[in-house]
């Protein structure tokens, strides 16, 4: 039984399992776009974190192995008979067949891609929707026999056994993904799980959430407890920073670094914002001498990032103690960053995801973690951001690298070539936002090149620096294309970087995409 006061309490949820590959963490996401809470386990642990949730229903998700194979993930059987229902994707229909005495085959050829599957009896996955539809199918084994009790309920021409289901004990499988957008009727596949189904309350919204972390947070830092957060002014820290305000008011202290290499104007938006807006105790450290005089004559990536994340943990430590009183250390870390991932060839072994913007902090802090925003996604982050009344200047943020504008100016990093920069960002991000054209970019900036070129003003000839324009469209920076904006715009951001920013006299577009290039330029 859960020990937990009802202030703290989960709400009902769906356990997703996680069977390897991207897939669990779309479903999850999909699952909680629909309205319903839900957490990802590895295998070795479903059965625990099953026990421990208030548990609607459980969904196995799809991976890259057979059922055969003897690195296969090993799923506890127990979670057949929890007294919830269950579905299982691909992978996961696969294993249930199988461990409930059906038989899996590999099938003649490999299916991958669309396909159109028949519905042969609606009731319970495929209530209210029409008798056929289009799916995105990838596997290569195929279900040969049902176990006892088992249906088909969906076919398609290469795969007679599409989707499955025991009504009786709420068992479903489906071989396709209804978690990708191919699947065109797939989010409704899943919502007839959920609300048909598992009969789940469909209530859950990200802001749902927020009491619940804030009662969480009173009862991890106690009654006087003080609390130091390090804000940089995304979206994370800053809807952390928000929560944490809730929780225990003054007693947070947030600390900004500026470490010299922010965008232009972007100290002044955080004061602004936190400060003078939501009115919590910030301290802001220019600490910006120190940065720029440790990049001094620095031009490899490597390094400059070495010095910077060096320096930061320095900084941060030496204006942390001012708090003495405080025992915890608040930080935005994000579902993503923890959630376990399976490691399909290799048994039970969790990998842990390191978080790039605060390695090393807090064990050298000897602070305790608070972190509220770690079952989350970051468009739920947004969301609560909303929710909680932080500006869209803030929520809807595009990522910005910890060690700022150092890893986009390219060669030595100095006062003077930030100050060209931030000069040149402010234009492509102003006119860009103006122009409404960054809904559906990822990421629009400048880059400084180490290149001078020769140009022309009125009768004199220059020998001037030149600007890179990075526009990219991406879902998760993992991957990304290089984006495009009309010729009017890309006009008006060269014009005005070299009419406005002494010292530049040349723009150029940067066309290429995440592999092989990366999205920063170091
Ligand atoms: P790349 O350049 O690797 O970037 O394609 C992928 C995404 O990560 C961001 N990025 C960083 N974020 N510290 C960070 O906090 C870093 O050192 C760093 N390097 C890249 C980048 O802006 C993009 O969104």
């Amino acid at each position: 039984m859960r020990s937990t006061t009802a202030a703290t309490a989960d709400p009902r949820g769906i356990l997703v399992v996680d069977l390897g590959a991207q897939y669990a963490q779309l479903i999850a996401r999909r699952i909680r776009e629909a309205g319903a809470w839900c957490e990802i386990a590895p295998p070795a642990r479903a059965l625990e974190v099953a026990r421990r949730m208030d548990l609607g229903g459980i969904v196995l998700s799809g991976g890259p192995a057979s059922v055969y194979a003897a690195d296969a993930p090993r799923v506890p059987k127990e979670l057949l008979g929890l007294g919830v229902p269950v579905l299982g994707i691909c992978y996961g229909m696969q294993w249930m067949c199988q461990e409930l005495g059906g038989q899996v085959l590999p099938s003649a050829r490999r299916e991958f891609g669309r396909t159109e599957i028949e519905v042969g009896d609606a009731a319970g996955l495929f209530e209210a929707l029409p008798g056929a539809s289009v799916v995105w199918m990838s596997h290569g084994d195929q279900v040969e026999r049902l176990p006892a009790g088992f249906a088909v309920l969906a076919s398609s021409t290469t795969c007679p056994v599409a989707a499955i289901g025991d009504a009786a004990r709420g068992l479903y499988g489906v071989q396709f993904h209804p978690e990708v957008s191919h699947t065109r009727r797939g989010t409704e596949i899943l919502a007839n799980f959920l609300y048909r189904v598992c009969r789940m309350p469909g209530d859950w919204k990200p802001g749902s959430i927020v009491d619940r972390e804030v009662a969480k947070i009173r009862e991890a830092v106690g009654a006087d407890g003080e609390v130091v957060l390090g804000l940089s002014g995304g979206v994370d820290s800053s809807v952390a920073a928000l929560l944490l305000q809730r929780a225990v008011g003054e007693r947070l202290h947030c600390i900004f670094v500026d470490n010299g290499l922010l965008r232009l104007g972007e100290r002044e938006t955080v004061e602004a914002t936190f400060r003078e807006h939501f009115g919590i105790d910030l301290t802001v450290v220019d600490a910006s001498d120190r940065f720029l005089a440790s990049l001094a004559g620095v031009v490899d990536p490597e390094t400059k990032r070495k010095r910077i994340g060096r320096d930061f943990v320095e900084v941060f430590q030496k204006e942390a103690q001012r708090f003495a009183r405080a025992k915890h250390l608040a930080q935005g870390t994000l579902y993503p960053d923890v959630i376990e991932s399976v490691n399909v060839h290799g048994g039970n072994t969790a990998v842990i995801k390191s978080h790039h913007n605060v390695g090393g902090l807090p064990e050298s802090l000897h602070l305790a973690l608070v972190e509220p925003l770690r079952e989350l996604f970051k468009d739920e982050v947004r969301a609560i951001g909303r929710h909680l009344g932080l500006d869209a200047r803030i929520v809807d943020r595009q990522p910005f690298p910890g060690p700022g504008l150092a890893v986009r100016i390219v060669g030595e990093v100095t006062r003077e070539r930030v100050a060209l920069l931030q000069k040149a960002d402010h234009v492509v991000t102003g006119e860009i936002e103006k122009a409404g054209a960054h809904k559906g970019l990822w990421q629009y900036f400048a880059v400084l090149l180490p290149v001078k070129s020769v140009g022309v003003m009125g009768d004199a000839r220059t020998y001037e620096s030149c600007i890179a324009l990075r526009i990219v469209e991406s879902q998760d920076g993992m991957t990304a294309d290089w984006g495009y904006l009309d010729r009017e715009l890309l006009g008006r951001i060269s014009n005005r970087i070299i009419n406005e920013v002494r010292g530049l006299n040349r723009v150029v577009l940067d066309i290429s995409s995440k592999p092989p290039a990366t999205i920063e330029w170091e």
